[in-house]
């Protein structure tokens, strides 16, 4: 559940109007907000490892360290963006993608699905940005497979007639089950970023312990299985989550680990180190046991109230620096393009200097 559902984008295509069409040329040569002009041109592609960054918070970006980057998905409203950013990002030689959402209406009716894509290509040029991530997160219906896939087609063409330097890339959930998706799609895209976290929703009822969010044998599961498809692991992002899980928990067992509630239903919730620590850290109500996870390759904090101010126990199951960078030198030898990372803002870049730092590290097992 990464992407979330657009309702943005959804209104953005019912505004959508045929003056903004004509209106677009002028529109498009929007003022430059960088002192140096050309810094608003669209930037090539980085020619080694990708290494892609969500961003969702748009005043956030004066924190990120574009060294470690060369791409950026702005993940909300595009109008919101603080336009700074594009020319530290270019000056950085990082790209700045748009999201692409869209609904089931859209590539079933070629007047919405025309009008969706010049406005999108009107906001790549009206913001200076260099590429689109399609992220269509919604229920895929095999009769309407064609239809996604043409628009798909027809969404590269116009792209990449615009400019050269534009990318357009695709998420895609770890275990490839829509192969109608794995023949044409792959072709027209950049790469595809595959959705490497969540991994939580499959415990299996007898054997019902908080985990991981992402777990490598199940992110290596799925890469083989797309490289099995025909995919060249050239063209496969692997995303990397920031944000964890927290559990609450029946019992802790005598080996540590958090026994579930009701299971199978999951009762979890994801959170970020931050808040973990704003809830639970800074009232001195609790106790912490830190543990780590071979086999998910995965720290994990035991959260065990005091003077039973709760009743049950946590678990909050994340990814550290550690364990961000021994999984991408896991997945590294399977020759991926890259990492990409969910999301940079599940840090408060106002508390830990040296945490930010080794978070933002991460990124250069991929550097080359
Ligand atoms: C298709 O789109 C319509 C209109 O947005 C929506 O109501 C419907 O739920 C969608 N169907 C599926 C299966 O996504
Ligand atoms: C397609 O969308 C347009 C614009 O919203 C609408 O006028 C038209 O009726 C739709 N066509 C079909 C077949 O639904
Ligand atoms: C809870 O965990 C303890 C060990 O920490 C164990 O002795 C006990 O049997 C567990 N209780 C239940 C209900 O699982
Ligand atoms: C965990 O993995 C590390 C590195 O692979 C290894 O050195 C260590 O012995 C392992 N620990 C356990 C308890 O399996």
């Amino acid at each position: 559940m990464v992407c979330y559902i657009c309702i943005f984008c959804l209104i953005l295509i019912n505004l959508a109007s045929s003056t903004d069409i004509a209106d677009h040329n002028r529109r498009s040569t929007s003022t430059c907000p960088c002192e140096d002009a050309s810094l608003c041109e669209p930037i090539p592609p980085a020619k080694g490892k990708t290494r892609l960054a969500y961003s969702k918070e748009p005043g956030n970006w004066k924190y990120y360290d574009f060294t470690k980057i060369t791409e950026m998905v702005l993940f909300f409203d595009i109008t919101e963006i603080d336009p700074e950013i594009v020319c530290v990002a270019h000056k950085y030689n990082v790209q700045l993608h748009l999201r692409g959402c869209f609904g089931n209406e859209t590539f079933r009716n070629s007047t919405k699905q025309e009008k969706w894509i010049q406005e999108n290509l009107k906001l790549l040029t009206d913001y200076h940005l260099d590429g689109i991530n399609v992220d269509y997160e919604r229920p895929r219906i095999a009769q309407w497979e064609p239809q996604l896939v043409d628009f798909m087609v027809e969404l590269s063409i116009r792209v990449r007639s615009m400019n050269s330097n534009y990318q357009l890339t695709y998420c895609l959930p770890t275990d490839p089950l829509l192969h109608y998706e794995m023949v044409t799609i792959p072709t027209v895209m950049d790469y595809l970023m595959i959705m490497d976290y969540d991994h939580v929703w499959d415990i299996h009822p007898n054997h019902c312990f908080a985990t991981a969010n992402q777990q490598p044998m199940k992110t290596i599961f799925g890469l083989t299985k797309y490289m099995s498809l025909g995919i060249p692991p050239s063209k496969l992002v692997v995303g990397m989550p920031w944000y964890g899980y927290l559990y609450n928990c029946d019992n802790i067992t005598s080996s540590g680990l958090c026994s579930l509630h009701n299971c199978p239903y999951i009762n979890t919730r994801q959170s970020i180190i931050p808040k973990i620590y704003e809830n639970y850290v800074v009232n001195g109500n609790y106790e912490f046991i830190q543990g780590w996870d071979n086999e998910t390759v995965s720290p994990f904090l035991t959260i065990i109230p005091k003077d039973n101010i709760d009743s049950f126990p946590r678990q909050f199951w994340y990814d550290n620096s550690v364990s961000l960078t021994r999984k991408a030198e896991i997945y590294k030898p399977f020759q991926i393009r890259g990492v990409g990372v969910f999301h940079v803002d599940c840090l408060d870049y106002t508390m830990d200097q040296s945490m930010v730092t080794a978070y933002w590290n991460f990124f250069t097992v991929f550097q080359d």
